[in-house]
């Protein structure tokens, strides 16, 4: 049965379905790791630039594909153009998401567990070392809480575009908004004094992550703040995930593309930007300089409820804030996830949508669980080509994250940047008369620095120049 397309009911509820694809995970865990790593506001700033520039021609190339086809990312690229190439670029378009969809739930489900513990009191124990280990090891309760996290997902895709995803991010972006700006002031008022009397800040802690670190700031080091802060970007923006075109095919022909691009990049880099004046101070009050060595995992279910359960007995409130805050985050990312590719199966097979969602579902559902099981029956330690080992969680974010996507990224602009015309981008965003400021650079950039940095990024990412032995990045 063929659905009719519906679309977002105008270009504010697709700017906030957007924003809340783009604030997720990788805005709260890994974008505080990553500036504190990579010299604070020196990150910042590569990254504001990179978001303006790099962010900026991907987002805006993918929403326009999206809204030009009305198809999702599996059969946009060949509308666009028929070839052999735009199909190979739809499937893994498709790929990525259908990847990461499971290991996101996982996420989601360990989100779900650390907000129930926060609201019923539990912070004490949450903060207990082994007790992250000794949950994700589990066999049954990893699993309980991603099939939760799973099914809150699946019933908003499954009711639809403006019912479903569009209404869920109307309301879930404002009380996320207000939680992590009310969680990020209280962050900067909180301090601490050590057993040798000495007194931190949130303030201190916020200098930390503001104010631009060059000591011992070499060509190399610049190059892997440069690297990182593309790679966040990428996962932070929802771009190469094939969302953005999925969304953007819901976006009506009235609507102002341009308007909106700009807004979903300056609210997924606000929140960025606040995640990390919420953790950093936050971290740096109770764990100094050491503790901002943890990244992802460790960070958010590790490090944060030590620093919550510090804070004596509001530490259980700001802790709930916190992982309500989080859960919001990544259920309206996750959704997006889903979305990209329910839609896909939807475009090309004309399925249902209900039939769509339940298998997609379904079979994210049965990966979930092996991805829950990589921790237990089948742990195992494979050693990937970037140098670091995994569980089926990392092969899969490997594969998805560090080649897939810069591999569909770099398609992306081979195809709008020389098999077609950047202007088949501008001219779907100028559609209604509006102007598309930065053109020049959107044609510069898509044509020929993007594809060459993005070559660079997948050669890094991925682990090919580990692989041959160059160690350029270290320097
Ligand atoms: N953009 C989403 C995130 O940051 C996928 O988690």
């Amino acid at each position: 049965m063929t659905q009719k397309r519906t679309s977002f009911s105008g270009g504010f509820g697709f700017v906030l379905a957007a924003a809340g694809s783009a604030v997720g995970l990788g805005n709260i865990w890994r974008f505080p790791y990553l500036a504190a790593k990579d010299g604070g506001g020196l990150f910042l700033l590569v990254y504001l630039i990179l978001a303006l520039t790099f962010g900026f021609t991907l987002l805006t190339a993918e929403v326009a594909i999206g809204r030009k086809t009305q198809q999702g990312p599996l059969t946009a690229y060949n509308k666009l153009k028929n070839s052999k190439f735009s199909k190979i670029l739809g499937i893994f378009a498709c790929v990525v998401p259908f990847l990461i969809l499971p290991y996101y739930c996982d996420i989601g489900g360990w989100v779900l567990k650390y907000f129930v513990a926060f609201v019923t009191g539990q912070g004490e124990a949450a903060a207990e070392d082994g007790y992250f280990g000794g949950f994700i090891t589990g066999e049954i309760e990893p699993i309980v809480y991603m099939f939760i996290f799973l099914v809150i997902i699946t019933v908003i895709i499954y009711i639809g575009v403006k019912k479903g995803i569009e209404l869920s991010s109307r309301i879930l972006m404002p009380i996320l908004l207000i939680l992590i700006i009310g969680v990020s002031i209280f962050a900067l008022f909180i301090s601490h004094t050590d057993e040798n009397g000495v007194t931190t800040t949130g303030l201190d802690g916020l200098k930390v992550l503001f104010i631009p670190n060059f000591d011992g700031l070499t060509f190399q080091k610049l190059i892997q703040t440069i690297v990182d802060a593309m790679g966040q970007l990428f996962f932070s923006l929802s771009i190469a995930m094939g969302i953005m075109i999925a969304y953007g095919s819901y976006v009506n022909k009235e609507a102002n593309l341009v308007k909106s691009i700009n807004q979903i990049e300056l609210f997924d880099t606000g929140v960025a930007f606040l995640a990390g004046t919420m953790i950093i101070p936050a971290v740096y009050v109770f764990q100094g300089a050491e503790g901002m060595q943890a990244s992802g995992p460790s960070l958010m279910f590790v490090s944060l409820p030590k620093v919550f359960a510090e804070m004596g007995w509001i530490g259980n409130i700001v802790g709930a804030a916190f992982f309500a805050m989080v859960l919001f985050a990544a259920i309206t990312s996750a959704m997006s996830i889903l979305e990209a590719v329910v839609t896909s199966l939807i475009d090309k097979f004309k399925m249902s949508r209900s039939k769509a969602t339940l298998s997609e579902s379904f079979i994210g559902f049965v990966l979930a669980v092996v991805v829950c099981l990589g921790y237990n029956v089948l742990y195992f330690e494979l050693k990937l080509p970037t140098g670091s080992t995994g569980q089926v969680l990392d092969v899969m974010d490997y594969v998805s994250n560090s080649v897939l996507m810069p591999i569909v990224a770099i398609m992306t602009c081979i195809l709008i940047g020389w098999i077609l015309t950047p202007q088949t981008v501008i001219d779907e965003c100028q559609a209604n008369g509006e102007k598309l400021g930065r053109r020049g650079l959107f044609s510069v950039m898509i044509k020929f620095v993007a594809p060459v940095f993005l070559f660079l990024l997948f050669l890094q990412s991925s682990g090919i120049f580990e692989l041959l032995g160059i160690d350029f990045f270290n320097g």
